[in-house]
């Protein structure tokens, strides 16, 4: 993890680094421009002043009073008349004397940039004219001398120089505090993601603010909550299975032992037998909703979906059902005057039906009615069962689509019951796109609804589910 701090501050260095020395180079030859551009200026205003005087006065003694004037100057003067003679001047510096000569454009009035050229040349000149009632009288050359301009620019490098050293140094110690602020709760996450794979889920990540970090140890944090839930879930699911296969097989066991050692009569066998296949009844229909549960976590859950009529599986359910709730004295009611259309797997639709309608049979006592009645609503199939049954207390109602949930365990172990019949009705309506909604009133009843999306009618809507 260092290692990233040191990638992320080299690459924000050699950015800003870059961007640093763009910045300054640009900076620097515009002030260099701009000072000589000032100089120039300076003398070519300087030229002009000795000009305004020698025009009024263009006497020898101006003259020499002008150059005089200049030899206590960082500048020069040489005053020539219009054939280049010099009349007088503040040097006698022979360079200086050389470069007294006129450019080949011509002299504006406000006087003219001879030389510019500092880096090179001994010297940067102006010249302006002396006139006379429109006539050329003689010349005003102004020279500076460019040690000077070099000083000042080597002043301006080393100004440039140190600001450069400064804003390196400030942007490194910048660099080094942000890469470790950035990288100090990466670090973090990392030992969490560790120890999570270490099955230790009880980590905790300091809060990182609202940003991607903040979320990203947000969602580690409930990674392991998560998979504390799910451990903690696996865990239960793999006891209540044990107990669950145990309880029938200690019952086979028992039974199967007590008819080989002891001298039973023909109707006692019979009555252990009819137990031993009721217990093996019931480990099969154990398996298989464990093996159909398996199969739908792992996705493998195959849901043959054609287009099926509700109304003709109901029929089906009723024919399958009604004898058993007779027998017991409870009377089922399917309601469902129209053809219902959706696109379903038939043999799915009806295991749901058979799981609630068996729910609604066991957990009601005799005289028990229950209802199925069914709607459709702009293209949504309402399927409700109410039964008049037992009902479910209020606090058990969030748990009852749970693998292995039972409202009273022991009874509904009398029952056959073990718990998976609604998490299985569940799944398979989830796997139809569904929902399923559950409301109950103890000792007066319970209501499972469903809804079916993308459904139609005969009647009304013959596209609508197409
Ligand atoms: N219609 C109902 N009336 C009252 N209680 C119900 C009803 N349906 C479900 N329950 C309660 O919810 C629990 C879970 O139901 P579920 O169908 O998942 O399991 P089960 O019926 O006990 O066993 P299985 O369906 O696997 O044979 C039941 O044990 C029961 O207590
Ligand atoms: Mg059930």
């Amino acid at each position: 993890m260092k290692k990233l701090s040191i990638k992320l501050g080299a690459i924000f260095f050699l950015c800003i680094l870059g961007l640093e020395s763009f910045m300054f180079f640009f900076l620097h030859s515009a002030l260099v421009e701009s000072r000589i551009q000032e100089e120039l200026n300076a003398l070519q205003a300087r030229g002009n002043s000795h000009r305004a005087i020698l025009e009024n006065h263009f006497t020898p003694d101006t003259i020499a009073h002008v150059a005089l004037m200049e030899t206590e100057s960082t500048t020069d003067v040489a005053v020539t008349d219009a054939d280049l003679q010099i009349l007088g001047s503040s040097s006698k510096n022979k360079q200086l004397i050389e470069n007294v000569k006129l450019p080949s454009n011509e002299i504006p009035q406000g006087g003219l940039i001879i030389e510019n050229d500092w880096e090179t040349e001994p010297f940067i000149s102006t010249v302006s004219s002396l006139e006379n009632e429109g006539e050329i009288i003689g010349y005003v050359f102004m020279f500076q001398d460019t040690e000077t301009v070099h000083s000042l620019i080597k002043r301006l490098n080393q100004h440039f120089v140190l600001a450069g050293f400064l804003t390196v140094a400030l942007t490194l110690f910048i660099i080094a505090l942000l890469s470790k602020a950035i990288t100090k709760p990466l670090i973090k996450m990392k030992d969490a993601t560790f120890q999570i794979s270490q099955g230790n889920y009880s980590i905790s990540l300091p809060e990182t603010g609202k940003d991607e970090l903040g979320d990203l140890a947000k969602s580690i944090e409930s990674l392991a909550h998560d998979l504390t839930f799910l451990t903690q879930e696996r865990n239960d699911f793999l006891a209540s299975i044990s107990h669950e296969l145990r309880t029938p097989i200690t019952y086979i066991k028992g039974y199967t032992e007590i008819i080989l050692k002891r001298d039973l009569s023909e109707v006692e066998k019979q009555n252990y037998l009819s137990i031993i296949l009721e217990e093996t009844n019931r480990l099969n229909d154990l398996i298989k909703q464990l093996f159909d549960l398996a199969k739908m976590d792992q996705n493998s859950f195959l849901i043959e979906k054609t287009e099926v009529n509700l109304k003709e599986i109901l029929e089906k359910v009723e024919v399958k059902l009604a004898p058993a709730f007779k027998e017991r004295e409870m009377t089922l009611h399917i309601t469902c005057q129209k053809d219902f259309f959706l696109h379903a797997d038939p043999i799915r639709m009806e295991q749901i039906f058979l799981n609630l309608l068996d729910n609604s049979m066991k957990y009601s006592g005799a005289g028990g009615i229950t209802n199925v009645s069914v709607e459709l609503k702009k293209s949504q199939l309402f399927v409700t069962i109410r039964d008049t049954g037992n009902g479910i207390p209020e606090e058990d109602l969030p748990h009852i689509f749970n693998r292995f949930y039972r409202v009273d365990k022991s009874r509904t172990r009398l029952l056959g019951g073990a718990g998976l019949g609604l998490s299985i009705v569940k799944e398979l309506v989830n796997k139809h796109n569904g929902t399923i909604t559950v409301k109950s009133q103890i000792q007066e009843g319970t209501e499972f609804q469903m809804m079916f999306r993308g459904a139609w009618s005969d009647e009304n809507d013959l596209t609508g589910g197409r």
